[in-house]
């Protein structure tokens, strides 16, 4: 996280010491580093410059309006998977025609309102969807542009529960099944398919699969004898969560898409999330009480796991870090642990860790993607503030969520 790292012993987030904002009140909140995420976004341009490729952020990892802003300016578009991140989208400036939309359940009125928004691509998932939007598009007298999403049964050597490239997967039609009904997609007259987009899962940290896929889609189009206008590769290029993971190799990956989209002479376009956001934004918590278990220490945090999902969810691994360092140790085992009346509301266990007392600050760390974007009210628990750090000023992008109103209903 290089714009959010400790001078001397105080963690600050670019030129803000992340214990004065604390201080002020307010724990547990998200905080992100604008010039982290301008930074990731631009590397990640820089990197396949030679493609010039559509470049559109993954709105499901973080939706916060203003972030979605930020990476507008800078020319991205995104990819989106409701009509609620389709809005917001729009609302923060993206253009339409930089608008991806996918999912393997979009409602014909979802449909309805993209068709109208004439946003770049539907991607459909489904040979039903397919024919809706024809239905859609003929009723208006409109011929639409889509893409279709391919299963390609190819194992991304991720996480299982992030895994959606295998045959098993819901996502995408599998090879075999697009190859016959491409025949029928020819017949509907109101669209046409412009592209074919695949995405294989997340936090991958190797190109192999990367470059399976491009095998597979060069076979398929070849065979097929198709002429399309876009190739969407997805996302999904993994962040470095431990210090032993190895950051994927996209420079190498990059020219192999390159020489794949001259061949086909088409636009590449890809929806990277979690490598724009992730190591963006940590989630400020207090210790709220320090409690001796029978073999290890509960250090019970005021965040939950309704505020941070990920490692209920998927057993993942955040770095839980001091705001402030000291050079003292705790004994034995501690664990971070949340309010929420669940024993999965957890967050991570140390050996020999510094010492810390109730009411100290902690940071949990690379949260800016699939943080505040799958947190919830569970235990009637508020949705927590977010804030925007740019050099020496921050400021509310979301205010924490009113508790009156929670409670309404
Ligand atoms: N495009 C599509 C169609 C997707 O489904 C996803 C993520 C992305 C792009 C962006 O993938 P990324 O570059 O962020 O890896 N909640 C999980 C991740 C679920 C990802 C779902 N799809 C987590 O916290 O790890």
């Amino acid at each position: 996280m290089p714009n959010i790292k400790y001078v001397g012993k105080n963690l600050f987030i670019e030129k803000l010491s992340v214990a004065n904002i604390a201080k002020k009140g307010g724990t547990p909140f998200y905080i992100y580093s604008e010039n982290q995420i301008k930074e990731n976004y631009i590397k990640f341009v820089n990197t396949f410059k030679k493609i010039k490729p559509l470049v559109c952020f993954a709105t499901k990892s973080n939706s916060n309006l203003s972030i979605l802003r930020s990476l507008g300016k800078l020319g991205a578009g995104t990819d989106v998977v409701s009509i609620g991140e389709l809005l917001k989208a729009l609302k923060a400036g993206i253009k339409a025609n930089k608008i991806v939309f996918s999912g393997v359940g979009k409602t014909e009125e979802e449909l309805k309102i993209a068709i109208n928004k004439k946003i770049l691509l539907i991607n459909c998932e489904s040979e039903s969807e397919t024919k809706i939007i024809n239905k859609i598009a003929k009723r208006s007298n409109k011929k639409v542009s889509i893409g279709f999403r391919l299963n390609p049964d190819i194992d991304a050597k991720t996480h299982k529960k992030i895994s959606t490239g295998k045959a098993n997967n819901k996502f995408g039609v599998s090879i075999k099944n697009f190859s016959v009904f491409f025949k029928e997609i020819k017949k509907l007259k109101n669209i046409k398919l412009e592209a074919l987009s695949v995405h294989i899962g997340s936090q991958i940290l190797t190109d192999v699969p990367y470059k399976r896929v491009l095998t597979v889609l060069s076979k398929l189009i070849k065979n097929l004898n198709l002429n399309l206008k876009y190739i969407d590769l997805g996302g999904g290029f993994g962040i470095n969560y431990n210090k032993k993971d190895k950051p994927i190799n996209l420079k190498k990956y990059s020219n192999l898409v390159h020489s794949f989209s001259k061949k086909l002479n088409c636009k590449i376009i890809f929806e990277p999330g979690r490598s724009i956001v992730g190591n963006a934004g940590i989630l400020v918590s207090k210790i709220q009480y320090i409690k001796n278990g029978t073999n290890k220490k509960f250090i019970i945090l005021n965040a939950g796991m309704n505020d941070f999902m990920r490692p209920a969810l998927y057993d993942a691994h955040h770095d839980i870090i001091p705001i402030k360092k000291n050079s003292k140790k705790i004994k034995g085992i501690i664990e971070f642990v949340g309010p929420v009346c669940e024993s999965t509301c957890k967050f991570g266990k140390y050996k020999n860790y510094q010492k810390i007392y109730e009411n100290d600050f902690v940071a949990i760390t690379n949260v800016g993607a699939y943080g505040t974007s799958l947190s919830s009210n569970y235990n009637t628990r508020p949705l927590i503030a977010e804030i925007l750090v740019n050099k020496n000023k921050f400021k509310f992008i979301r205010k924490k969520q009113n508790l009156l109103k929670l409670i309404s209903a």
